[in-house]
């Protein structure tokens, strides 16, 4: 039985294996705050996170506005089953299993039809997960779910643009050099976390289901920050771009 105070020891453990590769997500996290809660301009925004995984941006985004709702989705039910047992009980907090390539997603939310759209989606570390196609359809189905003046919110690294393979070798180059001096070589990165999850009891029935339902997120060529412009307006956005940016570490905004 995985109890709350095991799942929040994972969970801060996955907190530090991010940060291997992202020396500012905690600003990044910040900064998605700030866009959420100046463009929502109400204390209770209904927000919904993509590629949620275990909530680390859910549970910052209620901690500032303790009155919103913020509905978590993603498709790892370990990540998911870590979440329930660290912030079940976080008022305000929705889980969602569910694949975002598949269209059921927006259904599988529960609002209910003829409610006012959401206020905020937004997701961080996801969405390269998915190929130029389906971000594409995500985008359309962010476009039908959101309301007028409502922000999507993507914290992401991507590279500008296709054609500039000395700049982006370069700006991994400084991106590494930035997490040597900050996290240091010697931290517990993305394989060893998994790893050990694997060998956890706590975490045994999580694994099953984990074995049982794979993501497969092979992505031959990863978006660029041009694709996700030029798809978020073709979706139906009015304006997108970057609101904040370290190196390739970007807060893309599309405004609906
Ligand atoms: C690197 S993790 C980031 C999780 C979290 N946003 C964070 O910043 O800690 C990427 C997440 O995207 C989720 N994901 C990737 N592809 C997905 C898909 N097709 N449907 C739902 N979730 C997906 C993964 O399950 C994983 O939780």
């Amino acid at each position: 039985m995985l109890t709350s105070t095991q799942a929040r020891q994972w969970l801060d453990r996955w907190d530090r294996q991010q940060e291997f590769y992202l020396a500012d997500r905690e600003e990044r996290f910040t900064v998605i705050g700030d866009v959420v809660a100046a463009a929502a301009n109400r204390p209770d925004p209904v927000v919904v996170d993509l590629g949620a995984g275990p909530g680390s941006l859910s549970v910052r985004l209620l901690h500032r506005l303790p009155d919103a709702e913020v509905i978590a989705v993603d498709a790892d039910p370990m990540l998911l089953g870590l979440a329930r047992a660290a912030y079940g009980s976080t008022r305000g907090l929705r889980i969602v299993e569910h694949d975002l390539r598949d269209a059921a997603w927006v259904p599988a939310l529960g609002r209910p039809d003829g409610v006012e759209g959401v206020d905020a989606i937004v997701s961080t570390t996801a969405l390269h997960w998915l190929t130029e196609p389906e971000l594409g359809a995500l985008y359309r189905a962010c476009a039908g779910l959101l309301r007028p003046g409502g922000v999507l919110v993507d914290g992401d690294n991507l590279r500008e643009s296709a054609d500039r393979p000395r700049l982006d070798a370069l700006t991994k180059h400084v991106r590494d050099a930035r997490i040597e001096r900050t996290a240091g070589r010697d931290r517990e990165d993305w394989s060893a976390w998994w790893e050990a999850v694997a060998q956890a009891p706590e975490l045994a029935e999580l694994t099953d289901a984990r074995g049982a339902r794979p993501i497969d997120h092979t992505v031959p060529q990863e978006p660029t920050l041009d694709d996700h412009v030029r798809l978020l307006r073709e979706a139906g956005f009015a304006e997108a771009g970057t609101v904040w940016q370290c190196g390739d570490d970007r807060v893309l905004v599309g405004v609906r």
